[in-house]
């Protein structure tokens, strides 16, 4: 799914700001930790199956497509000045363990680990989309244009 550029205009956001901080901070943040933890999972299956194999492709292309939604959670970091958690490195760790054991249990469990997990993230962003309401309309929209909800 390819991502919309990010417009560079200073325009300020029409949308209002009744969502409170605190939930919008905690939204990216957890975001950004779940999105970098997959490319983790990517890496670690990867890592077993091998990156010229027709697998391993396969994963690369998906694992691809979770740097374009990091790069997102990136922008909106600095933007929304969020602070990222200080557990990246225990998601860097946990799911490369993640990948590299069911990739080891072979591609039927690799490739449950990997709709399992792309399926709670997204009803974890449909559960966000309804937390925040009508509010921040142009976050709701990035996360429908990135195709985070796929
Ligand atoms: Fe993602």
């Amino acid at each position: 799914m390819v991502l919309k550029k990010k417009k560079t205009s200073k325009k300020k956001s029409s949308s209002n700001r009744t969502t409170h901080r605190e939930i919008l901070e905690e939204i990216i943040r957890v975001d950004h930790a779940g999105e970098y933890g997959a490319t983790k999972i990517y890496d670690g299956q990867i890592a077993v199956f091998g990156k010229g194999s027709k697998l391993g492709k396969t994963i690369q292309h998906m694992a691809d497509q979770e740097q374009e939604h990091i790069d997102k959670f990136n922008e909106l970091i600095l933007e929304h000045r969020v602070r990222p958690t200080a557990l990246l490195p225990l998601w860097n760790v946990a799911g490369y363990a993640l990948g590299a054991s069911t990739a080891l249990m072979g591609e039927k469990a690799a490739m449950a680990c990997t709709v399992a997990v792309e399926k709670v993230i997204g009803e974890h962003y449909q559960e966000q989309l309804e937390l925040l309401g009508d509010d921040h309309k142009d976050l709701k929209k990035q996360f429908l244009n990135s195709g985070m909800m796929n």
